[in-house]
């Protein structure tokens, strides 16, 4: 194979991770917004760092507020919450 076919895979492929992450993010923000902002603002959710165990406690502390998540979306929240800086 050419070395310059090599290096357009390997564009083509950052290209398409990138924006996996991006749909990822855009999936997780307009998830929370919609699900997380009618009783406070994304600054209580994003306050601190946390990991799974955490967010899956809070996840369920809030569905006992008055939240409102299906078992695929509180998995994903979970992952997408914990990968958060
Ligand atoms: C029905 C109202 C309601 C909804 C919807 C809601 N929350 Fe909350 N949330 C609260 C209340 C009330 C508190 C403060 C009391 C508490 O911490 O349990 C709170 C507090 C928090 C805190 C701070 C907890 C702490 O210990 O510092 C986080 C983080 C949080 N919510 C995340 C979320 C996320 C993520 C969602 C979406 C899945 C969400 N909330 C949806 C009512 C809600």
């Amino acid at each position: 194979m050419k070395l310059s076919k090599i290096i357009a895979i390997v564009i083509v492929s950052f290209l398409l991770l990138s924006l996996s992450g991006c749909v990822n993010g855009d999936k997780g923000s307009r998830l929370i917004k919609a699900r997380c902002t009618s009783c406070h603002s994304t600054k209580r959710i994003y306050a601190h760092k946390r990991d799974k165990t955490e967010w899956l406690d809070i996840i369920k502390r809030m569905e006992r507020h008055g939240a409102v998540l299906n078992s695929n979306e509180r998995a994903f929240l979970v992952d997408y919450l914990s990968s958060k800086d």
